[in-house]
Order: C-alpha cells, then structure tokens, then sequence
C-alpha cells in the first residue's frame, strides 16, 4: 500500500522535466572530461567495450530501480531507505544506504568541483584568443601555470562551490529545472563540429581505432573494475541522486523508457567527446595516458586552428561548465533533501551548509595539484603508486564507493522489496520486460559486481576468460 505519497520538496512539471534534469545529472565532467582520459590510461577499445556492456546490463537496470525506488518512498534517500524497508518488513537500517550515498556525493562534489573550476577558467582562456595558432607544447603550459597555482584554483573552485549552492538553495522547480533544455542539444552540435575538425585535421582512423578496436592485453582487472565504476559514475548512479530526481517524479511516468533515453544519450555525449579528442591526440604527437589533463591540452589546439575557433572554444567550455553544474546540483541535493526533512532547514541554509562542508574538502584536491603534488599517501600498493589524494578520492568513490552502493540498491530492490510492489512501480506490466529487469537486478548486477570487486583484489583471475594475458 501507500505508494501514493507525495514529497514535501515539490515534484516536477512534468516527465519532461525530469528526463531532462536526470540527464543533466548524467552527462557532466564523466562523459567529457573523464571518459576520455581514463580510456586513454587504460589502453582504449577494450576499457570502452567493457565500459558499454556495464551501461547496458548493470548501468540501465539499477538506473530503474533508483528512480523506482525514489519515486516510491518520496523522500530523501536516507528517508526512503527506511521508509521502504519497513514497508517490506526490512530492517530499517537500509537507511545507512542513504547516508554512504550522501557521504559519496560530498566527496565526489569535493573534487568535481575543482575540476569544473577548470573548465571556468577555460572559458576565459578561450574567450581571450589564448589558443589562437597554439602548439601542443603551447596548451600543455597554458594549462601546468593553472593547476600549479593554487590560489587560483581556489578560487575557481569556490566560484562554482557558489554557483551550485545558488541553484540548490532555490529548490526543485524553479532551480533545478531549467538549465538543461538547451545545453545538452548544444553540447551534441559543438561535439559534431569537433568531429569534424577531427575528420578534416586530426588522425580520425588512429582515434577510431584506438576507442573501438577492443584488445584485451590491453586491459587488466583494474583497468575492468575502473570501467564499471564508470558506468556507475557517468549515469550518477549508486549515491541516490538519481533516486532522489525520481522521488520527484509524478505518476505514470514510464521508468523504463525514460531510463534507457537517459543512458542512451549520456553514452552518446561521451562517445562523441572521445571521438573528437583520440584524433587530435595522434595528429599531434601527444600522449593519450596523459591523466586529467587530457581534454584542455587537446581541445584547445582544436579551436586554436579553426575558423572561429575562439567563439567556438569559449561556447564549448561554457556549455562544459554548464553540463559540471547540472551534475553538482544533483551530488548535494540529497543530503540537502535529508537537512530539510529531518532538521527542518530551510533550502537556502541546508544548500549554504552543504555548500561549506564540500567546499573544504575541496581543499584536498586543489592541492593535489600543486604543494601537494608529490604526496603519494598509499604509493605502498602497487596501484597506487602515482596516485595523488584526488586520485584516491576518485578511486574511492567511483571505483568503491558507488559499485558498492549499486550493489545494495540492487539487493534491495530484488530481494528485499516485494514483487508485487516493484512490479506496481515500474508499472510496465508483468511481460518479458519486467522479467528480464527482474532478472538482471537480481543476478546479473550482484554477480558482476561481486566478480569484478574480487577480481581486481587478484582471489578470482576471469581475465583468462577473456582471452587477456
Ligand atoms: N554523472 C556525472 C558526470 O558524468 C557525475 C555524477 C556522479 C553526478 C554521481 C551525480 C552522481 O559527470
């Protein structure tokens, strides 16, 4: 019973709007900034191939069971959490759920917004003529003077810690809603235009092949657990953000469709990125293991050699910064649902406190990039070796943190929840969709998840399965 309740935060207008701010929550710094480094670090076709079969069985199917989940329990999810597990005759501490999902999203917001301070900066380099005729060696040093400067990556970081706190603090409808409607139809046109300098200029065959032909020497277990991270990171799932948008979902919204249309255009934004920047990567001798730098040491040679490239250039980086602030807003809107239900903040002062508290930890990576460059807080393990503390923080959370949440979404929504009640919810009838839904919540994500997590800690080696060495 009780699936009729209604969210104290307000819902949105319509379907409409909720694919479109579910979409701005997927597509942000993961699909242009991320995707195209850690697939350049993890030698390309393979990292993508297994990256696209994570989307399409794990990625979409828990995507519906957040969204089914949120627009059940109506509340944040922390309140969900234990509302549906008394519902189901759970213990309520599934509720802890809630609380690893809004821990993941402030670590996660810590440095995705010094990385969106880049892309602010970039807007100014762009605008200013800074790349026109410019050399690869030319944007490398454009880029080392920004994250070597830790003042000025402070303040980059603190402008968008604002600007996300403005668009939370102003609440479901007339914040959250709007922004996307344009950028993400924006964004497709600027990348297809990148294509084709990419086409006309770059080494398209070398970049196609390096993203599409799969060659799993390539790739080890790391390399396969960073790709399902991905797929989890880059459709913003396993936090509750997308459980927290579907709690304010109206009724007789279809959650299958709107899920598949959502993945289905966050795939196509990333594949589209990698296949501007791979070309220009080889035409110009750079390195496609470059790491986070990877899209503003190749892009702006791009606009720095063609017709109305300074135009062009800043376009893209505002829409950029526009695709990381639809995403942001969604990495603290939980927690700011949370402060609003159970300590009865207004929005403005739980977004300022939510703002605060990410902002300082923000600290961590802005200085990772500079006086703290050269600690390497775990180089003990192998993998770790290179890592700096914002490269363990994206490791935690992408590659831990949100699998792992996923993984109990996924537990919950199957075997705990009642058929029945699922079944009501997703309201797509009880056919071979439903089923097939059923049977990849159940099995198929906890399986994979569990294999690639022991996979990587070396008890079980499939790599051998795949053919890889
Ligand atoms: N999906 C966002 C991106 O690709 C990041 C994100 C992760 C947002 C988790 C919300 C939750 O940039």
């Amino acid at each position: 019973m009780s699936a009729r309740r209604t969210s104290i935060h307000g819902s949105w207008s319509s379907r409409l709007a909720f694919v479109l701010a579910a979409t701005g929550s997927a597509v942000g710094l993961g699909n242009i900034w991320k995707f195209p480094y850690i697939a350049g670090e993890h030698g390309g076709g393979a990292f993508v191939l297994v990256y696209l079969v994570c989307i399409a069985i794990i990625g979409i199917p828990i995507m519906m069971a957040e969204v089914m989940l949120g627009r059940r329990g109506r509340q944040s999810p922390i309140n969900t959490m234990r509302t549906l597990a008394q519902e189901a005759g759970a213990d309520p501490r599934w509720s802890w759920l809630g609380w690893a999902g809004v821990a993941g999203g402030f670590l996660i917001l810590s440095y995705y917004s010094v990385i969106a301070g880049w892309a602010l900066a970039y807007v100014f380099r762009a605008g200013s003529g800074m790349f026109t005729g410019v050399t690869a060696d030319g944007v490398a040093s454009i880029f080392n003077a920004l994250v070597t400067d830790p003042e000025r990556l402070l303040a980059w970081h603190t402008i968008f810690m604002v600007m996300t706190m403005i668009v939370v603090a102003r609440g479901v409808r007339s914040g959250l809603e709007q922004a996307v409607r344009y950028m993400v139809p924006a964004l497709f046109v600027i990348l297809i235009l990148l294509n084709g300098y990419a086409l006309a200029e770059g080494s398209y065959d070398l970049g196609l092949r390096f993203l599409f032909d799969a060659d799993f020497s390539k790739i080890d277990a790391n390399g396969i657990l960073i790709a399902m991270g991905h797929a989890f990171f880059t459709l913003s799932l396993g936090m509750g953000a997308i459980m927290v948008y579907g709690s304010y979902l109206p009724e007789h919204a279809s959650i299958a469709r709107t899920s598949i249309t959502i993945s289905v255009l966050d795939t196509l934004v990333a594949l589209l990125a990698g296949m501007a920047i791979f070309p220009i990567v080889f035409a110009n001798g750079l390195e496609p293991g470059a790491g986070p730098g990877l899209i503003f040491q190749t892009l702006p040679i791009a606009f720095g050699h063609m017709t109305g490239g300074a135009l062009f250039g800043t376009l893209f980086f505002v829409l950029l910064v526009f695709a990381a602030w639809t995403s942001a807003i969604s990495l603290i809107e939980p927690a700011v649902a949370w402060l609003v239900e159970n300590r009865g903040m207004t929005r403005v002062h739980a977004s300022v406190l939510a703002g605060v508290v990410t902002w300082v930890f923000g600290l961590l990576t802005v200085f990772s990039f500079n006086l703290w460059a050269d600690f390497k807080p775990m180089a003990w393990l192998e993998v770790f070796r290179d890592a700096t503390l914002f490269d363990l923080l994206d490791y935690l959370t992408a590659n831990i943190m949100l699998p792992l949440g996923g993984l109990f979404i996924a537990l919950f929504a199957a075997w705990v929840m009642k058929r029945d009640d699922s079944l009501e919810e997703l309201d797509m009838g009880d056919g071979p969709a439903y089923r097939l839904w059923r049977f990849l919540v159940r099995y198929v994500t906890p399986v994979a998840v569990l294999i690639v997590f022991l996979n990587v800690t070396g008890l079980v080696d499939f790599g051998h399965l795949l053919g890889a060495g």
